[in-house]
């Protein structure tokens, strides 16, 4: 079967876990220090945290900005369910914004349609690595917060600035599915210096970051060195050095595995152009870029389901990200009918696209692609 999802860990990533294994310290420390220093830069992010997975920054970022009950967060529906979970943990409202057709992303216009005197931020998505419309929808949204979930757009560009730092607060995942791969991990980003201690304690039980270690108080010439001082009650969502030396690795490498990506986009979109069942998907805006996490086809005629069972029959692994949540039982109380989104769920199908497709599967799945409509 050709995966939909991959990873390019090896030998480099082994060799440096083993440095952190021969350290004899596997906590966080200076390799994950390393790592939030290199992250940062490589985005241009003022300030980078890291977190043992995105779902954690999500729930942590209506915290930071102080998302309490009543308020409403606007959230495309098409969209991960622990973005839904994080506003309604919050005691929040989370109100479901239809999506563009093409782009699956959230549009200014439903912004402006959704937002009330109760709205007090927005958690967007940029659907498979191609940025929002983000200028238009700041111009609409006001001051309303930003929470941005980067999590399908490592390194997509916005104009001159990386996804993830638009906003008041970015959110990334490096989980077994996406396109830097640590098993878990995220990294939460933000520009505001007024954040930083407050997402210190939120990831660390509510300890105040400013507390030595035992050495350092020690030298102040403290009698003990134990006690605790607490900012706020939290639970505890810190990363560690196994993580963050498999991360630097991967860091290395992802300028390559986007390439490749990009290798394959270009050929789904040439060679699967002229099929009259098919929509591709949208180019990123001018002067953006993609990360090209996720390629999707809408299937027309009706026969999405029948077209994922034949690919799956020829061994490609298909599915559909992300099922709208507003279509989701646990939150009914929140649905609305939004027709956007639910065309794209009733058409839409997420092909293969990874590093570690060899051009012989590319060409695999553009001929089982074309030949579908032939076998009738
Ligand atoms: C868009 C999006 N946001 C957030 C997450 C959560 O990431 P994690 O698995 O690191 O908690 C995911 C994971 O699939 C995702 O796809």
């Amino acid at each position: 079967m050709i995966q939909i999802f991959s990873n390019s860990l090896g030998k480099e990533e082994l060799k440096a876990v083993e440095k952190v294994f021969e350290s004899k310290w596997v906590g966080a420390a200076d390799v994950t220090l390393e790592f939030e220093e290199q992250f940062g830069e490589s985005i241009k992010s003022k300030y980078s945290l890291s977190f043992n997975c995105a779902t954690a920054i999500l729930y942590g970022s209506m915290k930071i900005l102080n998302i309490k009950p009543g308020d409403e967060v606007l959230i495309p529906t098409v969209n991960f369910i622990g973005c839904a979970n994080a506003i309604i943990d919050a005691g929040a409202k989370p109100v479901f914004c239809d999506v563009d057709l093409n782009t699956f992303n959230i549009t200014p216009e439903e912004i402006e349609r959704k937002m009330t005197k109760k709205t007090t931020a927005l958690l967007l998505l940029h659907y498979g690595g191609n940025p929002v419309a983000f200028d238009e929808i700041k111009e609409v949204s006001g001051d309303i917060k930003i929470i941005e979930d980067s999590c399908n757009t490592l390194f997509s560009k916005y104009k001159d600035r990386y996804c993830g730092t638009l906003g008041d607060i970015g959110c990334f995942s490096f989980d077994a599915m996406k396109i830097l791969v640590t098993g878990d991990g995220g990294m939460m980003t933000f520009q505001d210096e007024e954040y930083y201690e407050k997402t210190l304690q939120y990831r660390y039980l509510g300890l105040v970051s400013k507390i030595k270690s035992g050495v350092d108080s020690l030298q102040e010439e403290k009698k003990t060195w134990w006690e605790i001082e607490l900012g706020c009650k939290s639970g505890r969502f810190i990363s560690n050095d196994i993580i963050s030396a498999i991360a630097l690795e991967q860091l290395k490498k992802v300028d390559g595995f986007i390439s490749r990506r990009k290798k394959i986009w270009d050929t789904y979109k040439s060679e699967l152009k002229d099929l009259d069942w098919l929509v591709l998907p949208p180019e990123p805006y001018e002067n953006c870029t993609s990360s090209y996490f996720m390629f999707w086809l809408r299937i027309k005629n009706g026969q999405r389901n029948e077209f994922a069972r034949y690919m799956v029959d020829n061994e490609i692994y298909v599915t559909f990200r992300y099922y709208p949540l507003h279509q989701i039982n646990e939150y009914k109380e929140f649905s609305l009918p939004l027709k956007n989104a639910e065309e794209i769920c009733d058409t839409t199908i997420n092909i293969p696209i990874h590093q570690n497709l060899s051009d012989k599967d590319v060409n695999y799945i553009v001929d089982t692609i074309k030949n579908f409509r032939r076998n009738k």
